[in-house]
């Protein structure tokens, strides 16, 4: 089977962006062939430097409009020949064209069990809300915002003592785990959208996705 390329769009730290990027060296069945960043001092960038990945920027300041960054952003993307396009912490709201050039090939990781917690601020949410359990969720991106069918989700418990900080550490750390499960799914052929579900391995998957077993 042929390799797939996947590209990753970055804002900030890239720690997915790593996990991936590890993940895909033990993986014969995809490669990253770029990563962009809205930000030229994203350390996304320097970890993709590292690994020998091709890079660009694409300032969203520069732009007078969502509608031209957004095409700038495929122009460059589209340079690349992804199969799979990975949106690890790319903090822009995509323009409806975007997405639609992309439908069924781009996928997000999400810091709730979707589809509660849309949006900001989910870490925070779900401690005010008394929530037993907090996680994250990888879906596919459709235009209305965190609302694409969900792939894979992993959870922990929320503690008494825990703050945000806390919380949301345990959660990146789930994120770590999560994300490259879902790239390979995808990247070895078990793994599409159809209309709005994920369907793995020919069955269509639950409504927040694949529940991801934390081993303890
Ligand atoms: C993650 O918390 C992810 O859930 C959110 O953005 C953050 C990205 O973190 N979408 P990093 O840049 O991968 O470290």
């Amino acid at each position: 089977m042929s390799q797939k390329l996947i590209v990753v769009l970055i804002s900030g730290s890239g720690s997915n962006l790593q996990a991936i990027i590890d993940a895909a060296a033990a993986s014969g069945s995809y490669k990253i062939a770029g990563v962009l960043s809205n930000r030229a001092d994203a350390y996304g960038l320097v970890r993709a430097a590292n690994a020998a990945i091709p890079t660009a920027v694409v300032e969203h300041a520069q732009f007078a409009d969502r509608e031209s960054f957004d095409a700038a952003l495929m122009h460059q993307i589209d340079s690349w020949k992804p199969d799979l396009v990975v949106l690890a912490g790319f903090m822009r709201i995509l323009t409806e064209g975007f997405v639609q050039h992309y439908n069924g090939r781009l996928i997000n990781i999400h810091p709730s069990l979707l589809p509660k917690y849309k949006g900001l601020n989910t870490h925070a949410r779900a401690i005010e809300a008394g929530d037993s359990e907090h996680g994250c969720t990888v879906h596919f991106v459709c235009p209305e915002l965190d609302a694409g069918a969900p792939i894979i989700q992993a959870a922990t418990p929320v503690y008494s003592e825990d703050s945000i900080e806390s919380l949301q550490q345990r959660i990146h750390e789930l994120e770590h785990r999560i994300y490259p499960v879902a790239v390979e799914w995808f990247a070895a052929g078990r793994l599409q959208q159809q209309e709005r579900f994920a369907i793995l391995d020919g069955e269509r998957l639950p409504p927040g996705g694949q529940r991801y077993e934390v081993a303890s």
